[in-house]
């Protein structure tokens, strides 16, 4: 069973599907960390975020897993054969720029396509992106799409910010962070290949005024109505 979770920048995605993805004893899927990934090993290796043939190359070459544990879904990822944890790094706000600019490239995507989709298959999953139920699981069983007004998503940003307390790094204004969601929403948006959009069969869920535990329950819902055959 596929759970596929899209929407735009912190619309609370994040922590509503590890919630759902506990609920339901699923694997999370956090895709958004998959290109994070390839925008800091793309910087540790010296590679530009404009140069998507090579980063296409990082992408074919990426090995990564999950681990989800109380709060956190680390992250570890493998160069060169020697597995490190990104957790915090690929959290940092640069890398959020740069997973947005590496993402754009359409052989970058390319690249990642089968290991969302192999990472995705080998259990029941919560998967949580931009283009899950549109592109990598058009045949996903339950689809959702998460959204909240700009200023509702960097009032969450930075209380996010503030609790994870980005280690040497000063925490942005809020009116930078809505800046920079207003930014972010425009590229994810306006790509040529798998922009941000809602899937026609997706259930709209618009948390701007809902509690997370409602949210939570509403997404659970739909997948347990799938799963005794509604
Ligand atoms: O959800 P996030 O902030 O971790 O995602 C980081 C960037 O990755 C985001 O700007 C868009 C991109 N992304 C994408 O293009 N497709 C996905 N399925 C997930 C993320």
């Amino acid at each position: 069973m596929i759970l596929a979770i899209d929407g735009p920048a912190g619309a609370g995605k994040s922590t509503v599907s590890r919630l759902v993805a506990q609920r339901l004893g699923f694997q999370l899927l956090d895709t958004g960390a998959i290109y994070r990934s390839v925008a800091w090993m793309a910087r540790q290796e010296g590679v530009a975020w404009d140069d998507g043939e090579g980063l296409a190359r990082l992408a074919a070459g990426l090995q990564i897993r999950f681990e989800l544990s109380g709060e956190t879904n680390a992250v570890f990822v493998s160069v060169d054969g020697q597995e490190e944890e990104v957790t915090r790094e690929v959290r940092a706000p640069e890398i959020g720029q740069g997973a947005s600019e590496v993402s754009a490239h359409p052989p970058v995507r390319a690249a990642l396509l089968e290991l969302q989709r192999r990472i995705g298959r080998s259990e029941d999953s919560v998967v949580e992106g931009r283009d899950i139920g549109t592109v990598v699981f058009p045949d996903a069983e339950v689809k959702v799409f998460l959204t909240a007004s700009v200023e509702e998503r960097a009032r969450r940003r930075y209380a996010q910010y503030m609790d994870e307390g980005i280690e040497g790094m000063r925490l942005p204004e809020i009116e930078v962070i809505e800046a920079e969601i207003r930014e972010r929403d425009a590229r994810d948006m306006g790509r040529a290949v798998a922009p941000l959009s809602m899937a026609a069969d997706a259930v709209l869920v618009d948390c701007t005024a809902l509690s997370q535990g409602a949210v939570v329950e509403a997404i659970a819902a739909q997948v347990e109505e799938k799963l005794k055959g509604g």
